[in-house]
């Protein structure tokens, strides 16, 4: 069956002028945003999409649908995990407890078909679920208060979290309430299972998946289209 796929967008990164926020600036006349969604509503894999948007969002163009799938919307929250669980609890009422659904940043825009077949599969496979993943390419420095190096971290194991991630509906909405009880801030989803004991696979993914968070991000995304002559 296909999956829903959850894109927690109600962050306010404000940091590309205007005042608009990141996911909002256009790139090849699409915002990023849709960059995103298009990505995932193109693929066979996927049904439909859930959108956590801030309360106050004048920016959303309003799309219902988009490559023929439906596009909903919810109100996010204080956090991305909130705004995450926002969007579980959404979902369509036929979107079962043990269904497999997507979360996958709207800051996103450069995902690729293959990347996401390749953690639907695997990660149905898993018991647990599955998430994209780089490895770690620098070496990594522990930087003592005094700004010195107090040692080298092994980076053989070290890997970037991407999104998408793929994880059971009840049991993601369980695990992301229980860091909120427990006053964790989680990062991304497979932080909250792993708090749960649970182990989600590794997917590799491709590098080009990368989140835009500085104006340099927007620069090289514009960079990867151009080479793709879009
Ligand atoms: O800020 P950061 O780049 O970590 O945000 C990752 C994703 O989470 C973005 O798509 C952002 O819009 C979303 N987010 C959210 N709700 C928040 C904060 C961030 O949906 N309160």
């Amino acid at each position: 069956g296909q999956a829903w796929a959850i894109v927690p967008a109600a962050g306010y990164g404000t940091r590309f002028g205007g005042g608009l926020p990141k996911q909002y600036v256009e790139v090849a006349g699409m915002p990023l945003i849709a960059h995103a969604l298009e990505a995932l509503l193109s693929h066979p894999g996927v049904r439909g999409a859930m959108v956590a948007l801030s309360a106050d969002d004048p920016h959303w163009p309003g799309w219902d649908e988009i490559a023929g799938k439906p596009v909903l919307r919810c109100a996010g929250g204080e956090s991305r995990a909130d705004s995450v669980l926002a969007g579980l609890q959404a979902l369509p009422e036929e979107v079962r407890a043990d269904e497999f659904v997507l979360v996958h940043d709207a800051a996103r825009p450069n995902l690729r078909h293959d990347d996401l077949g390749a953690l639907l599969e695997r990660g149905r496979n898993d018991p647990v679920g599955a998430i994209l993943a780089a490895p770690v390419r620098d070496t990594l420095k522990r930087a003592g208060d005094d700004g010195g190096i107090d040692g080298t971290e092994p980076r053989e194991r070290l890997w970037r979290a991407l999104t998408p991630q793929l994880f059971r509906r009840l049991q993601l909405t369980r695990a992301l309430e229980a860091a909120r009880d427990a006053g964790i801030a989680v990062t991304d989803d497979a932080m909250a299972m792993e708090r749960q004991g649970m182990r989600p696979l590794l997917v590799e993914g491709d590098e080009e998946n990368f989140k835009i968070t500085t104006p340099a991000d927007l620069e090289r995304f514009r960079f990867v289209l151009a080479q793709r002559g879009q």
